[in-house]
């Protein structure tokens, strides 16, 4: 299901996933949802937190579990993804910090990190919502082009493009990890459901090889056509080369 928000308001399509993740949440309490960064995802989560503090949602028998997060980088660096999810909706909501999960980007056996975080998805009974955001290059979560479908969570490799596009975060290019730990194509299909937010003229060709290129490794995120319930909420911009 693809969905286009027609609005001249930027945030306006994050805001509508946002509704979407709202009413899951009203529907059932107990609740796993996958979780990904970026600033696709800030006006989203600013309309979680005020929901959670409008009392229409609570987070007390949600788990989350993040996407990624770079090698190397403290929980407290400016870039972590850590540091974004407390910043943007884990430090505002009424989550217990134990059901608040990222994978450990500072673990000194990142292949036995990544094997737990598998095992944690999987023993919290698999994840029923996954949020994802996409890069410009196609990629979801930090599954670059080239990513093997049958990936599972693993540590990769960032392409230059993602760094230079997530730059943002650091204070220069060079303090941009060019490492990962990210959940695996696989990982991300075996959600029972899936949520993608693309906003921006930026995402528009990555949006249109999703859904209208072949499906390989070339576009990661054209592996959601083989998954039987996906949405995408898209703004106008994104939806530019459909
Ligand atoms: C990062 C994250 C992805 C995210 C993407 C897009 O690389 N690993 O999960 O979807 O960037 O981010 P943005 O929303 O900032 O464009």
């Amino acid at each position: 299901r693809i969905e286009i928000v027609r609005s001249a308001a930027a945030a306006a399509a994050a805001e509508r996933g946002a509704e979407r993740i709202v009413a899951c949440m009203r529907n059932r309490t107990q609740l796993t949802l996958g979780l990904a960064t970026g600033a696709t995802m800030t006006p989203l989560y600013a309309r979680l937190v005020a929901a959670s503090r409008a009392g229409l949602i609570s987070f007390r028998e949600v788990t989350c579990f993040n996407l990624d997060e770079y090698v190397g980088l403290a929980p407290s660096s400016a870039g972590s993804f850590h540091r974004y999810m407390h910043e943007h909706l884990f430090g505002h909501v009424d989550i217990e910090a134990g059901r608040a999960r990222l994978p450990n980007g500072m673990a000194e056996d990142v292949a036995a990190e990544a094997a737990a975080y598998e095992a944690q998805i999987a023993a919290s009974g698999g994840i029923d919502l996954m949020l994802l955001g996409i890069g410009a290059n196609g990629h979801i979560g930090f599954n670059e082009p080239g990513s093997d479908f049958a990936s599972r969570t693993r540590e990769v490799e960032l392409d230059e493009a993602t760094r230079v596009a997530n730059a943002g975060g650091f204070p220069d290019l060079a303090h941009v990890p060019r490492r990962a730990i990210t959940m695996g194509i696989a990982t991300i299909l075996q959600a029972r459901s899936i949520l993608l937010v693309a906003t921006g003229s930026e995402k528009a060709a990555a949006v249109a090889a999703a859904i209208e290129g072949p499906i390989g490794p070339a576009c990661p995120a054209s592996a959601l056509r083989l998954h039987r319930n996906v949405e995408i909420i898209c703004d106008e911009k994104a939806t530019a080369a459909l």
